[in-house]
């Protein structure tokens, strides 16, 4: 099938075009009016979904090279996000969906981060272990078979993603922390501080960053020696060392050979080396690439059309759901 992608939960307007589970087009809008805020405006990042969502389509039908009449289906992201940017998302689709007579489905954003994996490893087997680490959510999943899942780790506080962010706005760094805490990090020594790591208990496998991120602050407040290399490396490692025990952890419990890493902190290639060096290679570790990793459409479409083949579709008054989860 031929499918229209929409992702519009946060601050990237995505769309795409993918025909029996292959990308024809992928085309990903990053909002940069939000850097000089240090955070995401909701409203302004429902006026640019807006503002940017038929031009995206027009890119994206010509880039796979198909006509507006070959699409057969569309997904969109249903939730969880901010109510306004999913709504300029889901109002557009359905829309689309009506004039064109096809049917659509509404797609939980973090369900479709998990089969970005299975979008670039077609041969990826369960049961598994999915690590789903983005900017509003840090868990651990187990699953057994196709949509069958139970959480085994949640975050009690901050997102994994969120530390990033709030570091780097601590530190004055700029939004998105993730990709620039990363880049930093490569030139500093990662044992400089000892930032605490919370829940490290026995059999633990929930999250906690908050504290974290206050021992932060009032380090860069009153510590003025450390270079900020350092500083920042240490933080990043504090983030992954945490997510790396606890995945093992959970790979250990469920006894399964193979583990995936979703969602946009899963683009950070020192989370991608400290898992190799704790397994070492004793199991399957799979991360999509950086472009399927961030937020983008063509998880949205791939598994729509997973859902359309099972003859699951929506009804056109389905609604968004901001605080929308897995199970
Ligand atoms: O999945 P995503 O694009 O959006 C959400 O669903 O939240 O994840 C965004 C988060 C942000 O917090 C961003 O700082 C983080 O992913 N991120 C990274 C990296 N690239 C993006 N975190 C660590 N290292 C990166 N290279
Ligand atoms: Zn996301």
């Amino acid at each position: 099938m031929t499918i229209l992608g929409i992702e519009s939960s946060c601050d990237e307007t995505a769309v795409s075009i993918c025909k029996n589970g292959k990308i024809l087009s992928n085309i990903v809008s990053s909002q940069q009016v939000h850097s000089n805020y240090g955070g995401v405006v909701p409203e302004v990042a429902s006026r640019e979904h807006d503002r940017l969502l038929n031009y995206l389509v027009i890119e994206s039908i010509k880039e796979a090279n198909i006509s507006l009449n070959d699409i057969e289906g569309i997904g969109v992201t249903k939730g969880p996000g901010l109510a306004g940017a999913l709504l300029t998302g889901v109002s557009f689709a359905k829309g689309f969906s009506q004039s064109l007579n096809i049917p659509i489905i509404g797609i939980n954003h973090l369900e479709a981060h998990i089969y970005a994996n299975f979008l670039a490893y077609p041969e990826l087997e369960y049961p598994l272990v999915c690590l789903l680490v983005s900017g509003g959510h840090t868990q651990i999943w187990y699953i057994k078979n196709i949509f069958d899942y139970e959480l085994l780790g949640d975050t009690r506080d901050d997102a994994a993603g969120e530390a990033f962010d709030k570091g780097a706005r601590i530190l004055g760094l700029g939004y998105p922390g993730g990709p620039v805490i990363e880049k930093i990090a490569n030139r500093g020594n990662s044992n400089a501080i000892k930032f605490p790591r919370a829940l490290m208990e026995k059999d633990n496998l929930e999250f906690s960053f908050s504290g974290l991120k206050t021992s932060l602050f009032y380090l860069v407040k009153k510590e003025k020696s450390y270079k900020i290399e350092d500083i920042v490396a240490s933080y990043q490692n504090a983030i992954l060392d945490v997510l790396v025990e606890k995945l093992i952890r959970s790979i250990k419990m469920k006894k399964v050979n193979t583990c995936i890493i979703a969602g946009g902190v899963a683009a950070n290639k020192s989370l991608h080396n400290l898992v190799n060096d704790k397994l070492n290679n004793r199991i399957n570790v799979y991360y999509p690439d950086i472009t399927l990793c961030t937020d983008n459409a063509a998880m949205i479409a791939f598994l729509a059309e997973i859902y359309f083949m099972k003859g699951i579709s929506s009804d056109l008054d389905f609604e968004v759901i901001p605080n929308l989860k897995l199970i």
